[in-house]
């Protein structure tokens, strides 16, 4: 097969689709891989180590969607991009078309086959390739949360980790999914103070199981919920009710309450934030005050790591992208299930039901498709 990987060309966006790593597999499997020169830049990778692992540079998209028979990338197809999609190409990104109708009817119209990265799913019930992204903005966060408790960002003044003598930052993190966990295990190796809420008991029971003498669980009631964050300095937004906007846990009156220049940062602020003052940011601007609370609400957090983030996307996506390759898309999604509930889109026909439902868009069933 013929690999492409072009350039991203969302704004801020300075990750690439394929590492070297993932391009010298796919040439030991016997494929063809071509990089749009300058793709890995953002991400730390130069030209020549595509070369070195034997792909072949290229100085435009344009060639790359001419020749492919598959494109890897990071973030959705931009206008410009769709336009040039053919009809049989094979597209395997992230793409979440539910709130995008411009886009689906743009990949509808290619002819195109299009496996989304985030409806990919595992053995778990999981989205192995949806996790990589909430393992680095977990990890993020309290880096993050660090910066803005700082006086001169507008923050308390507290140090994450405290002194002898003085006591350490107390963190709530709110929601103990995947976002959360990681949260919670960096931010109690910077020493502070960390206690962890959610709604579900099994996940509670499996952090404290696992977690116990590194961070405290509580349930995640509206009045522990506010308590618990009453007496916090930084304050990490982490829940996710599929399919749902993030519900509104601290109210704009509730902030009143907190402790003057506490830090919140919204992680969940991709699906409208957790918090009622919490809006957008970019990370050019991330931080912002309202009625003395600081607000973190950065929306493509795993963007300011991209090199980490690419590596990491990178790994989770090459069993997948080497699966498509060696078999093809059809025999690829016959044998493997998780794989044939990334597929969105094929020859004109949308084939994930939540996008059709969301669009209003009539859907037909993957098993259905792969046969047309
Ligand atoms: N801003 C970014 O750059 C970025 C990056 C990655 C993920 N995210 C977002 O972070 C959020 C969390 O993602 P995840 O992968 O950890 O999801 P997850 O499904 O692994 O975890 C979510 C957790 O929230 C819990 N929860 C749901 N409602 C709750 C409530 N009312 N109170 C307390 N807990 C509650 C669930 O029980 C679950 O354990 C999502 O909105 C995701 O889109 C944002």
């Amino acid at each position: 097969m013929m690999i492409g990987c072009p350039t991203e060309i969302k704004p801020q966006e300075f990750r690439v689709g394929m590492t070297p790593n993932a391009a010298r597999e796919a040439v030991a499997h016997g494929h063809d891989v071509c990089i749009q020169a300058g793709a890995g830049a953002g991400a730390g990778f130069e030209d020549a180590d595509y070369i070195a692992a034997g792909a072949k540079i290229v100085d435009t998209a344009e060639e790359i969607f001419a020749t492919a028979d598959m494109i890897v990338k990071v973030k959705e197809p931009q206008a410009g991009e769709r336009k040039m999609l053919r009809d049989g190409q094979l597209l395997f990104t992230y793409l979440h078309l539910a709130p995008d109708p411009e886009q689906t009817h743009d990949l509808l119209a290619s002819g195109a086959t299009c496996i989304a990265y985030e409806t990919v799913t595992d053995d778990r019930g999981g989205l192995p390739l949806l996790a990589p992204m909430s393992e680095v903005a977990g990890r993020l966060a309290p880096q993050v949360g660090a910066w803005t408790l700082q006086k001169a960002n507008g923050g308390r003044g507290v140090l994450m980790g405290g002194v002898p003598g003085v006591g350490p930052a107390r963190v709530l993190v709110i929601g103990g999914g995947v976002v959360g966990t990681h949260a919670a295990k960096i931010a109690a190796g910077m020493g502070a103070d960390v206690t962890v809420l959610d709604r579900s008991l099994t996940r509670l029971r499996y952090l404290d199981d696992v977690f116990g003498g590194t961070f405290k669980t509580s349930y995640a009631s509206a009045g522990n919920t506010i308590e618990l964050a009453q007496a916090a300095d930084l304050i990490i937004g982490a829940v996710l009710v599929p399919g749902a906007a993030a519900p509104k846990l601290i109210s704009r009156a509730q902030l009143a309450d907190l402790k003057p220049g506490a830090a919140l940062v919204d992680v969940a602020i991709d699906q409208g934030g957790c918090f009622e003052t919490s809006k957008a940011t970019t990370h050019q601007d991330p931080i912002y005050d309202v009625d003395g609370i600081m607000h973190y609400c950065v929306a493509n957090m795993p963007g300011a790591v991209a090199r980490t983030s690419t590596i990491a996307l990178g790994n989770a996506t090459m069993p997948f992208m080497l699966a498509l390759a060696d078999k093809g898309w059809r025999q690829a999604c016959l044998d493997d299930p998780h794989l044939m509930n990334g597929l969105n889109v094929h020859a004109g026909q949308l084939t994930y039901y939540a996008v059709g439902k969301a669009l209003g868009i009539d859907v037909i069933a993957p098993s259905v498709a792969i046969k047309g």
